[in-house]
């Protein structure tokens, strides 16, 4: 097995509105996520339109990181963590995203988070809008559907380039950008509400609301964002380095039959290559005009836009994985579960977790090699992992052995690909300590290397506990991916 490189930044990846907490604490602004609430895997989350006093919301105390930071950090220094991704709640710096000042208390929880991970030898990667924004700029603006949301985004990335300069080197702009055009992302990370109160985010349901053309217009509007914001980020430090997320759909056709190869090119462009070609390359594809022509949607652009595309291309491509994807145009063939991509085929190769997601390790393979020949940008993924059910056993302890397979099987594929010749820089796996799931919003459905005492139902005292999985992954990191046993 190909050894990984020195400097390889083993981690793993959170996100501010899933373990934060605190949800207005210290002048921090309601956001999006703030109004869903739970649900399960079979029963969906709802949005609302305002905070139903009595309710469970998952996201008002999460898993507390808020106040547990420095506790956290140091377990993960304790794994011997070398990076550890991030997102910084929007909504703790400027409130409703218009505010005449920042709010220092939000500036200085973050400053003190970044240092906290420097005691520890780890470097932050940040991510500026993981599925999240200011509910203020939701409702006033529909969301990112209107151009005005570009302004504050960019003041706001601005701010966190200047405050934290010197902490931070590693940025995201927007995590999962290509989910804006499925109808999750649509609402947490594009803030397209839906007209009314709970309304069920049922994914698969297509309402009038929820139409192609405001998800694309809405898209070409962080694309803008997204490029203002690297541009930023490179004047004021020419340290800064600046990533794409894109959530990674790796697409093989269920049969050899001609229409199914062509569906599932069709399905990789839309789902891959259309957002990381305007991010990695600095213009959308040569087929997108047929694309957008097949769908009915006009995207509007502004002169200068092409030029700012151009101009704002990123310095690194990141993504998630966490399942491959088998897609037929054969309405006869079975279709399986999953999240944002419900409509795959099921592989009869693959076994599938609890919540029906595939499990396909030589899948993430396939997708380094075609991502960075088409790139040839450093490649990191920034999340991977198993959401798995847990048991404590009654001497507290947590065999988590399935969870250590996903991992070592991913990380063996990560060894090949790096011997196929990717640049691949780092791996930061999903939720290294048990956080909300963002899909169903239920607790037990679990990531981490630290449980959590948290459940679906909001109860729990927050002790944290190390899983085996935990003492796992700190011989992969203090080996460097030389002991995967
Ligand atoms: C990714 C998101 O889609 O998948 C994360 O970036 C999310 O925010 C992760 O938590 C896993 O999904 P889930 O639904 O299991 O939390």
């Amino acid at each position: 097995m190909a050894a990984f490189p020195q400097g390889f930044l083993w981690g793993g990846a959170l996100a501010a509105n899933q373990c934060e907490g605190a949800y207005l604490e210290d002048g921090k602004g309601l956001s999006v996520p703030d109004m869903i609430k739970g649900g399960t895997v079979d029963t969906p989350r709802m949005i609302t339109s305002t905070v139903h006093e009595g309710e469970y919301y998952p996201s008002h105390e999460a898993i507390d990181f808020y106040h547990h930071y420095k506790e956290d950090i140091a377990l993960f220094g304790e794994m011997g963590f070398k990076c550890l991704r991030v997102s910084i709640n929007w909504g703790r710096i400027f409130p409703t995203g218009e505010d005449a000042e920042p709010n220092q208390a939000g500036i200085e929880f973050y400053r003190s988070m970044f240092e906290e991970m420097h005691k520890n030898g780890i470097e932050p990667l940040v991510t500026l809008s993981h599925y999240e924004l200011p509910y203020a700029l939701a409702k006033k603006y529909g969301g990112w559907s209107s151009r005005e949301l570009v302004e504050p985004f960019v003041r706001y990335a601005r701010l966190c380039f200047e405050e934290y300069k010197g902490l931070v080197k590693l940025w995201i702009t927007f995590n999962e950008i290509n989910c804006l055009c499925a109808p999750f992302g649509n609402i947490m990370g594009g803030g397209i509400l839906p007209p009314g109160d709970n309304v069920a985010l049922d994914y698969s349901t297509k309402v009038e609301w929820d139409d192609e053309q405001r998800r694309y217009q809405a898209l070409h509007h962080q694309f803008v964002a997204s490029a203002l914001a690297v541009k930023a980020a490179h004047e004021i430090d020419p340290d800064n380095k600046v990533a794409c997320m894109i959530a990674s759909r790796a697409t093989y056709p269920y049969s050899c039959r001609p229409e199914d190869v062509l569906f599932a090119q069709k399905m990789e462009r839309m789902a891959n290559h259309y957002c990381g070609d305007v991010q990695v390359r600095g213009a959308y594809p040569s087929w997108a005009d047929r694309l957008w022509r097949e769908k009915g949607v006009h995207v509007e652009q502004e002169p200068g836009d092409a030029e700012l595309l151009r101009e704002g291309k990123v310095d690194f491509y990141t993504f998630s994985y966490y399942k491959s994807s088998t897609v037929s145009t054969d309405p006869t063939v079975p279709v399986g579960t999953g999240n944002v991509f419900y409509d795959d085929a099921v592989n009869p190769y693959l076994e599938t977790s609890d919540w029906g997601w595939t499990i396909d390790p030589k899948g993430l393979r396939w997708y380094l090699n075609d991502m960075y020949d088409r790139y040839q940008v450093p490649m990191m993924i920034v999340e991977n992992g198993l959401g798995a059910i847990d048991v404590v056993e009654e001497d507290g302890s947590i065999h988590d052995q399935y969870r250590i397979n996903y991992m070592r099987d991913h990380i063996e594929q990560m060894a090949e690909a790096i011997d196929d010749g990717v640049d691949l820089i780092g791996y930061t796996m999903w939720g290294p300590i048990d956080i909300v799931s963002a899909g169903t919003g239920e607790m037990k459905k679990r990531y981490g290397f630290v449980y959590v005492d948290k459940h679906n139902d909001g109860s729990g005292d927050l002790h944290r506990a190390r899983k085996d999985s935990f003492f796992w992954y700190q011989k992969v990191c203090n080996t460097n991916g030389e002991v995967l046993g």
